[in-house]
């Protein structure tokens, strides 16, 4: 793991590592939320230790691959022309050239590299020495832009010590980029862009334009580059079909520093206000001021951006809970409110799931809608738009309403692979995790939680009542009345545990009644219900008539959010039905063969087995319920649907699948810890350390290195300010019910609730206090357990934390 350096705000790597540089590069990105660029060293070459990659928010495309002689399509965010190629050797007067370096030259004697957070920057600083005595010593700083975010740049200084002569330095955009940073995907069309366009425009700006194969996006990056402080020196532009690139040669003097300033623009033809992209981005970077003044209004855009999103968390769990934070915000800025992008599942940061957009924001919206609710707002109109498209995939499936699609990306078609590899086996096995029909209910919270947040009832009212109605309609169409039973069923889904995509030796795949699936199912239609009995009469009919709804499908709908059949056994809610006649899993021998055994699926498929035989979860999945509810709440959409549910039998369902449970996902361990200290248990740590340390310490095995995990990432964050403070925005009110842990029992979050900015809730041991800034707004009504107070706008109020 990196060090801190001695700075809280800095992450430091010493050394060089080949082998560790690819997790390097997806956790030192830079981006803007309209762009991320990996942390890939200026010298490099794609290799085995370098993936340098480059994505923009939205930017995907579509390729034909064969697979066990098979057509198969996959759409993958696109990896763009790479704008970080700078290199450099020495040109000593009395001597000839010397090679070109990098860090993986053995002339490479010191090596340095520091994430600065707070001012999203990322500097290197190395020293070469050649075989005579020459020294080269090189810091380089590199920004992409949050306050224009189609800039970027990249100052490098070179200090000569023990010469003189010249330093050459090589820079340029190289358009022969393919999407190969995932090893499992090798095999599979990689190349998403063509006709490449180079040009020159004046003495120190080249542009290089391209466009996607099938979804024809126009993509073009324009490049200037000065040197500083010498005069004099002009670059030269060479230019090839794939390269444009120029050289140049800066006059160095034994103990003294020059400078080369690579400033570079990137426009897409999604970007509004353009004539051209190419025309945009090479205006852009003549416009563009001087790097140090570029440095300057990064960092005020920084500034502006930390003070809205304060997270206060006092030592190591801070530390990385400030990353994780710097990670959400390039990924999703105040920029993606103007973008039709939704949640990357990996961030983008790399190739993993292709850029694709899961149930994932669930983890993300939550804690954006009390920081950055514009942007939650953006991405819940992703959903918005792509609405025709899921109401056509219920017809297609012969229901009704909207099916979204398990994995999203441009148009909103299911994205999901048909076949996914297992590398341990080789094998390409069939794909059935797009039955996660779940989804929608993920985004129909996201709705009713951005609705209760932001206040924001335009939307909720508007475009949010039509999706949360459709998603309702399509729950109600896939509900089938069992006569037996006297229940509701929905049948053949898979639910958020992925391994169990069938039952052992059945001919149709998914699983019937999944708890999750059907009490989330029970909770929307109960949404939708109220939110029809809420909106103003003459909107309500408009909203009906849009969307044809008939009187009786509602009175349906809530027949059904009392009957759906949520199975239980030996006391505990099941996770389907059937899932107790599995075997018990042997856990402790497979630890003892494996060691890590997170990927059990692919074990087990490689033994010849199959993890639908036992009763082994992926990840969180009846616990998802007490991720998502509190316990109050949980407990009456439970009674609705005939079911009580006492603390005892949550207490014995959370224990029950707590050791079944491998954590093949990075979201599994947030919603442990979450759930575990809703609880007061005190292993909740272990989890929230786990959630903490997924791609720092790369627990996923090589995981990080192809994308960060972006829910995990928004969801540690959301654990303290919701899960620790026990927050919950409804009924007009903040509720608070502090858990906080031993270890993590003094911290500080800064919210956007309502009218209200930047309220201040701190929990200090047993005291909690919240502040309101002044405003003309009304008092912030506050619940806390049993005790219920207004907080006025310019007053604070500090209380002891009641028994509980
Ligand atoms: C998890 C899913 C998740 C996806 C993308 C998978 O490994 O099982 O729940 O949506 O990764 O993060």
């Amino acid at each position: 793991m990196p060090t801190a350096g001695g700075r809280s705000w800095t992450w430091s790597y010493e050394g060089y590592d080949a082998g560790s540089e690819r997790l390097r590069e997806a956790l030192c990105a830079l981006g803007n939320g309209y762009f991320c660029t990996r942390g890939a060293a200026s010298e490099v070459l794609v290799g085995p230790a370098h993936y340098p990659g480059t994505y923009a928010a939205g930017c995907y495309n579509r390729l034909t691959s064969t697979v066990a002689d098979r057509p198969v399509d996959n759409e993958d965010l696109v990896n763009l022309p790479n704008w970080l190629p700078l290199r450099y050797r020495i040109r000593p007067a009395d001597a000839p050239p010397g090679p070109w370096l990098s860090p993986d030259h053995p002339q490479l004697t010191e090596h340095r590299q520091d994430l600065d957070l707070r001012h999203g920057t990322l500097t290197r600083w190395s020293v070469y020495e050649d075989g005579s005595g020459r020294r080269l010593g090189v810091e380089q700083r590199r920004l992409v832009h949050m306050g224009e975010p189609h800039l970027a740049a990249l100052r490098t200084a070179f200090t000569a010590e023990g010469w003189a002569g010249s330093v050459e330095v090589e820079a340029g955009i190289d358009g022969a980029v393919r999407n190969t940073g995932v090893e499992r995907y090798r095999g599979l069309a990689d190349q998403h862009l063509r006709g490449w366009e180079t040009g020159a425009e004046g003495p120190d700006t080249v542009w290089l334009s391209c466009r996607t194969v099938d979804s024809d996006i126009r993509i073009a990056l324009a490049e200037r580059l000065r040197a500083t402080p010498v005069r004099g020196v002009a670059p030269r532009p060479r230019l090839t079909v794939l390269r444009a690139c120029h050289t140049v040669l800066l006059p160095v003097t034994a103990g003294a520093t020059v400078a080369v300033d690579k400033t570079v623009a990137l426009y897409t033809s999604h970007d509004p206000a353009i004539e051209s992209p190419r025309h945009a981005a090479v205006t852009c970077v003549l416009q563009a001021p001087h790097f140090r003044q570029l440095l300057a209004s990064h960092r005020r855009a920084w500034d502006g951006l930390w003070r809205q999103a304060r997270l206060e968390v006092p030592g190591e769990a801070g530390r990385i809970l400030r990353l994780h934070l710097f990670h959400v915000l390039q990924t999703l800025s105040p920029h993606t409110a103007e973008l039709d992008v939704g949640v990357p599942a990996r961030g983008l940061h790399g190739e993993a799931y292709r850029g694709h957009v899961f149930w994932d924001e669930l983890f993300v919206l939550p804690f954006l809608n009390l920081r950055l609710p514009e942007v939650s707002r953006a991405l819940l109109d992703y959903r918005h738009r792509r609405l025709p498209a899921a109401c056509h995939a219920a017809r297609e499936a012969g229901r009704a309403g909207a099916m979204y699609p398990w994995q999203s990306a441009g148009d909103g078609r299911e994205e999901t692979q048909q076949l996914h590899l297992n590398p341990r086996s080789g094998h390409w096995l069939p794909d059935h995790s797009r039955r996660q029909h779940h989804v929608g209910s993920a985004i129909a919270y996201n709705i009713w939680q951005y609705g209760q947040a932001s206040g924001d009832t335009e939307f909720l009212h508007g475009k949010g009542a039509e999706m949360l109605l459709q998603i309702a309609r399509f729950w109600a169409s896939v509900a089938a009345w069992d006569p037996g039973l006297g229940r509701y069923r929905i049948r053949g889904v898979v639910g958020p545990d992925e391994y169990h995509d069938g039952y052992p030796g059945a001919a149709e795949p998914g699983v019937d009644d999944n708890a999750y699936t059907n009490v989330t199912a029970a909770w929307v239609l109960t949404r939708a219900l109220e939110l029809c009995r809420s909106l103003p009469e003459a909107h309500r009919r408009q909203l009906f008539e849009q969307i044809q709804l008939t009187p009786d499908e509602p009175e349906r709908w809530d027949d059904i959010a009392r009957l759906l059949h949520v199975p239980f056994h030996q006391g505990v809610i099941s996770q389907f039905a059937g899932y107790a006649d599995l075997a018990e899993f042997d856990w402790a021998g497979y630890r003892r063969r494996y060691g890590d055994i997170r990927r059990l699926d692919r074990i087990l498929e490689a033994e010849g087995d199959t993890v639908n035989r036992y009763q082994a979860s992926k990840q969180a999945d009846v616990l998802m319920l007490g991720y998502l509810f509190s316990p109050a709440e949980l407990a009456s959409v439970l009674r609705r649907l005939g079911y009580p549910l006492d603390d005892d039998t949550w207490r014995a369902t959370v224990d029950y699948y707590l050791h079944r449970t491998s954590h093949g996902s990075t979201l599994s361990a947030v919603v442990h810890a979450w759930v575990l200290a809703r609880v007061h248990r005190p292993d909740a740590w272990t989890y929230c350390e786990e959630a903490l340390t997924g791609d720092v310490a790369d627990l996923h095995g090589g995981s990080t290195a192809e994308g960060i995990h972006l829910g995990a990432m928004a969801g540690t964050l959301d654990l303290v300010q919701r899960g620790l403070t026990g927050l919950e925005t409804r009924e007009g009110a903040l509720w608070l019910d502090p858990a906080p842990l031993p270890q993590l029992s003094t911290f500080d979050v800064r919210i956007r609730y309502r009218h209200h900015w930047d309220i201040d809730l701190r929990i200090h041991g047993e005291q909690v206090r919240i502040a309101v800034p002044g405003s003309q707004q009304a008092a912030v009504r506050v619940r806390l357990r049993e005790r219920s107070f207004s907080v006025a706008p310019g007053t604070a109020r500090r209380l002891d934390l009641p028994e509980g």
